[in-house]
Order: structure tokens, then sequence, then C-alpha cells
């Protein structure tokens, strides 16, 4: 069982009776390796320690809260991806999960590609030296002046998702005197969210072009006549927190279905698919996460299959995990501010940041797990709520779990898995510091996003 509480009855009841949660059987002070990032220890005092360094030292160092990413396990899980995959395939790093500089410098060297989905992710691609030829540029409305910037840069592809994007794209390319290459992203009938997946009537949604009904053809058709296009591909992202490949197997089938009416209709057959991203991660001790070996070979089999099936040649797969990459590789630390004890209820521990910097919990109902950092207790378990600093009473960061009863304020609190989609989600909201991210390797600590000031706020407040 994991140290996150398991009510018996209604996931998310607001008041629990007494006796609802049993107390957690392990001990409070273990880490369970499936939620923390790699180089995650604790030291002979008790302290969380990353990269070898206390967080007791990071927390006076940096402040809280902030975002403390694993260097060492970003890399290495860059490079398992890139392996489990090999020559035959590419691998785009998602940025929306969590860009930075320093990221696309570490995605770069360690042979990784990069989907971005706006102007400010490709500025920030490009800025850190990620060849343009390596960047898929993403979105359900890029603007014009997105789409020239990406066209004069010369990105390996923009995956088209509208009738109006096909038109606007040929036209920059055309202006442009070049060829842009271009996937059309298709909605394939297939969500999938966590252990469940649905088929049928998930075209009701605003990215991709449906097959169903014959949009997606329609598409392909239109491409195929501009000459500032070049096809090379179809793309389908089917949903997030997958750990069930059967709704990838789905996708697969539909869309190379679609590769072989575009054989027949055009005489064209193209060169490449993405069955996109959204691989899960364990957020929970209950969460059991597939390997990037497992899922290369999954998908790999599942491809070759229905293309032989199809008369078809195999073409080039890529895939798009963010989560899967950065989600793992960090951890948010907030200092405790009040333990307010509801009786017959359960605590609630306030923290320093909240739905400002991880705004998951309040927006997916998703769950996280916590753990003392500052030191170990022998305290019993106590039942817990940690909850922001922010006017909302949904402010929630960990919906329940269990901390020893003696937490105290100035405690240091660690949250696992916060790599990804809480600092690239993070708002200013009750005018909120966004937190700095913290890069860790082999005993050197550094920042590579500095926190907000009080003087970067007041800067775009012009008065
Ligand atoms: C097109 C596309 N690719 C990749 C991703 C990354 O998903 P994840 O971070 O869950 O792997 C997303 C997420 O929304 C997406 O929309």
């Amino acid at each position: 069982m994991s140290r996150s509480a398991h009510p018996a009855g209604p996931r998310h009841a607001d008041v629990l009776p007494e006796g609802h949660y049993s107390a957690p059987a392990e001990d409070l002070n273990a880490l369970d390796p499936k939620v923390w990032a790699r180089t995650v220890r604790r030291d002979e005092d008790g302290a969380l320690t990353v990269g070898g360094l206390p967080v007791t030292r990071l927390a006076e160092e940096f402040g809280t809260p902030a975002f403390f990413l694993d260097e060492t396990d970003f890399r290495a899980r860059c490079r398992a991806w890139r392996d489990a995959f090999g020559a035959d395939a590419d691998v785009f790093y998602a940025g929306k999960a969590f860009l930075s500089r320093a990221v696309v410098r570490w995605l770069h060297e360690e042979g990784l590609n990069l989907d971005v989905c706006s102007g400010g992710e490709l500025a920030t691609a490009l800025d850190a030296g990620m060849p343009a030829a390596r960047i898929a540029f993403h979105g359900n409305n890029k603007t014009t002046a997105e789409i020239r910037r990406a066209v004069e840069a010369g990105v390996g592809r923009i995956v088209l998702d509208s009738f109006e994007e096909i038109v606007r794209v040929a036209h920059v390319a055309d202006e442009l005197g070049v060829r842009q290459p271009v996937q059309i992203r298709v909605t394939v009938g297939v969500e999938a969210h966590t252990h469940e997946f649905i088929a049928t009537a998930h075209e009701d949604q605003k990215f991709g072009l449906a097959l169903a009904g014959g949009q997606a053809a329609e598409a392909v058709r239109r491409a195929l006549k501009l000459d500032g296009l070049e096809l090379i591909g179809i793309h389908s992202h089917i949903g997030s927190q997958i750990f069930d490949m059967a709704g990838f197997e789905v996708s697969a089938r539909r869309v190379v279905q679609l590769l072989a009416e575009v054989r027949d209709e055009h005489g064209v057959e193209l060169p490449e698919i993405d069955l996109g991203g959204g691989l899960g991660i364990a957020y929970t001790s209950d969460d059991d996460p597939r390997e990037p070996h497992e899922i290369a070979k999954a998908l790999g089999e599942i491809v070759t299959r229905e293309c032989e099936s199809a008369g078809l040649a195999t073409p080039r797969i890529s895939v798009e995990p963010g989560r899967a990459i950065v989600g793992p590789t960090a951890f948010t630390l907030y200092e405790v501010g009040t333990v307010k004890p509801l009786e017959g209820l359960r605590t609630y521990v306030s923290v320093d940041g909240g739905m400002s910097d991880n705004i998951r919990t309040a927006l997916y109902d998703a769950e996280y797990t916590v753990t003392l950092a500052s030191r170990t207790s022998d305290a019993e378990p106590m039942l817990v709520r940690v909850v922001g600093k922010h006017c909302e009473s949904g402010d929630i960061v960990v919906r329940d779990a269990f901390l020893p009863a003696d937490l105290a304020p100035g405690d240091l609190l660690a949250v696992p898995a916060t790599g990804a989609y809480c600092r690239s989600m993070a708002s200013n909201y009750n005018h909120a510091l966004r937190p700095p991210v913290v890069a860790v390797d082999e005993g050197a600590a550094r920042v590579v996003v500095r926190r907000e000031t009080e003087e970067d706020l007041l800067r775009l407040d012009v008065g």
C-alpha cells in the first residue's frame, strides 16, 4: 500500500467519517523508488537528499517552494527512450511538460528531438540551440506569425491541425520559397487516460481531423495538392497518463488503415507515423508504469503487424513522451506553515505554495504522495490534506496522505513526481511568485529557472 491514503468508499468525499481510512502499513520515512527521482535518498540525519545534497541545505540556499530536478535522472531517462526506440524511430520530448534552455541542451546532448506547441516554446528551443530540423511544431491554432517563424527556422515538421492551417502553412511556405514537411494530426476515435481507454465517440474535441466521416482523408487530399507542403506522415495522440497499450493498438490500426487508403487513392505511401505521447508515470505507489523498452517493443510490434496485413512497408515511427521523461525527475519542496487538526476528520497542513505551482490536483483530481523531508520521525501516522496558501478552498496539493503526527511548522515536505505540468502550468494567482527550478547533478545544484520576484510582477503592471 502506498503512503497516500486509500479511502474505502467514495474517492474524494469532502467529509470523511473517522476511521474511514486505515493507517499505512509501511514506514512513513521509507521512500518508494517508483515515485522518487533516481538519486533521492535519506542521509544519516534523516534528511532527504538529491544528487547527494540534503534538502535542508537546498532550502536554505534556494528557498521554498522550489522544484528540484534530478539532472542525472533526466538524462538517463532520455537515453533509455532513445536506446529503446533505436535508430529507426524518433523520440520527440514534449516540451509542454516542462521546458527551459537547460532542458533543451540536455535533450540535444542526449540525442532527443523536441515537440513544441507555441511561439514561446519554439523561441526557447531555438535560443538554446536545438537544431530546427529536430523540432516538431504542434498546436490547434498556430498564428500566422508563429507559422512563419517555424518555416523560416526550418523546423523538421509542422503538425497540421485544421483545414485552415493546411492553407496557411502552404501559403507561408510558398512565400518563403520552401517546401515544408508536415504531418496531419488525426482523431482516431480513441481516448485513453490512465488504465482505461474508450474507442468511439471521442471525435468531440478540439484537436485533429477526424478519421470518422472522412475529414482526415480530405485533409490528406488537400495537403497533397499543395506545392508548399511535403506530407510526410500522420499523427495521433490519444490521451495522458496511459498504462494500457490497448488504446495505442486501436490508434495504430486506424492510422495504418488511413495510410492504406492514401496509397489506394493517391498511389503514395506516407513514410512516417507519430503515435504521440501520454505514457503514464508513478505518482503514487499504486501506479505501475512500463519501461521505455517495453513500450517501444509493443508499439513496434503493433505497427509492423498492422502494416503487414495492409501490405504496406513499415513507416518510421515517432513518439512524443513528456511526462514519462521529466515527471519522475523532480519533486517540489515546501515549508509547513500551519498544522490544523479537524477533530474526527483530518489534519490540514498548509504549505508555502499550492495551486499556483501545482494545479493538477485541482484541475484533474490528480493524486500525489508526500513525505516529511527535513527529518525522519517515529510518531504515529496522521491523516492529512496538504493545502496551499491561496484564497481558494480547492487549493489542494495532496488530497489524502499520512504524515507523522509530530509534524510542525518549519518542517519541510517534499511532493514527488512534480516534474511535468507543474512548473509549466504555474500561475501568478494571488500574485504568487512562481518557484524556481533547481537542477541537481552529482553534488552540484544550480538554478535553471529562477524564482520570480515582485519586480518581475510589477514590471508587467504598467500602471
Ligand atoms: C500532441 C501531444 N504530444 C505529446 C504530448 C505529451 O503527453 P505526455 O506528457 O502525457 O507524454 C501531448 C500532451 O498533451 C500532446 O498533446
